[in-house]
């Protein structure tokens, strides 16, 4: 053998047939190649080094660079596990320690909560992937992506797969899209099974003004194509968005952050590519790469 043969298999730009934009960027989320574990521990423009994982972990020992990994736009960047076990026990502040979640989730640098990724219209894009070797326990609920708004009071948007607390889940493997939490009743925009093995690719249209959100999806390398009209969201309130793991105890009653059960021995993570967001204030969003 010549040595360690290290096979990458890119989704290549389609010239045909199928809308490949350049729209504006907002912010990119795509992991520059040159990044190793140590660089999510320290100012990098990319991810905030500083939030939302376990009290007594450092991101570096959160995240897992799948450099043998590509999804739909991943151009030269790098997909990166976000994984949970027993420490990952978020504490905002000294005297609240959230018992009830163990949580592990990347934030944007430059979105602060009052800034410019949630207004105008804006086009979030993720993709995301199972890991065989840290599988979900789908007992539980877990919020995958979410927009929660700048006074911690909703989720504009969330993708959560597992068992949805307080509702009726027929098949915990699935992806979920629901919009404004606080909403009644809350309205699921989208969903689809939580197939193993594949990037699920996701595209989420948010009209700030109009308070809309629309959906695109595919799978693996083909473009996005859109599930959804623009649907009535409230998705105001602007905010940050999370990709992570936020995951939910059982049996907390009305404290859910606090009291929620936990079992011992997790050892979980989902796999992220191609975050970034594009302004579609002019109607751009790209579909494939
Ligand atoms: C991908 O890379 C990771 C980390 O180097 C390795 O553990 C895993 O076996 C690789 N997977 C494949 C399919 O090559
Ligand atoms: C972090 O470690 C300290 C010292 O061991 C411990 O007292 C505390 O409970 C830990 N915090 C969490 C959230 O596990
Ligand atoms: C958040 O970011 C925006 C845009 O960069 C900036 O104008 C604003 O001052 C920042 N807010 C805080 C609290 O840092
Ligand atoms: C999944 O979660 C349930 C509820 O917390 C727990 O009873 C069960 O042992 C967990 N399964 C695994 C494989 O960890």
């Amino acid at each position: 053998m010549a040595g360690r043969l290290s096979l990458v298999f890119l989704c290549s730009a389609l010239p045909l047939l199928v809308a490949s934009q350049q729209c504006d960027l907002q912010f990119d989320g795509r992991v520059p190649s040159n990044f190793v574990a140590a660089t999510f521990d320290k100012a990098n423009n990319v991810f905030n080094p500083d939030n939302v994982f376990g009290q007594n972990l450092t991101l570096s020992q959160v995240v897992q660079l799948q450099s043998n990994l590509s999804s739909l736009f991943d151009d030269r960047t790098v997909p990166v596990e976000v994984t949970i076990n027993d420490e990952s026990i978020f504490a905002p502040s000294a005297t609240n320690i959230q018992n009830g979640f163990r949580r592990a989730e990347l934030l944007i640098a430059s979105n602060n909560g009052t800034d410019a990724s949630t207004t105008g219209v804006k086009t979030l894009h993720f993709s995301l992937k199972k890991d065989s070797n840290r599988p979900l326990n789908l007992t539980h609920e877990y919020q995958l992506v979410f927009l929660e708004s700048s006074d911690f009071s909703t989720n504009q948007v969330v993708l959560k797969t597992g068992t949805i607390l307080g509702q009726n889940t027929p098949d915990p493997d699935t992806l979920q899209l629901f919009g404004n939490v606080n909403s009644n009743p809350v309205q699921t925009l989208f969903s689809t099974p939580f197939t193993a093995g594949v990037f699920h690719n996701f595209a989420v249209t948010l009209d700030f003004g109009s308070l809309t959100t629309q959906v695109f999806y595919s799978q693996g390398c083909q473009a996005l194509v859109a599930q959804t009209d623009a649907l009535a969201n409230d998705v105001s309130g602007q905010g940050q968005f999370h990709f992570g793991l936020l995951k939910k105890g059982l049996n907390g009653g009305d404290d859910i952050v606090h009291n929620g059960e936990q079992e011992a021995g997790i050892n979980e993570g989902i796999i992220y590519g191609g975050i970034f967001e594009e302004d579609s204030s002019t109607g751009c969003i790209s579909l494939s790469r």
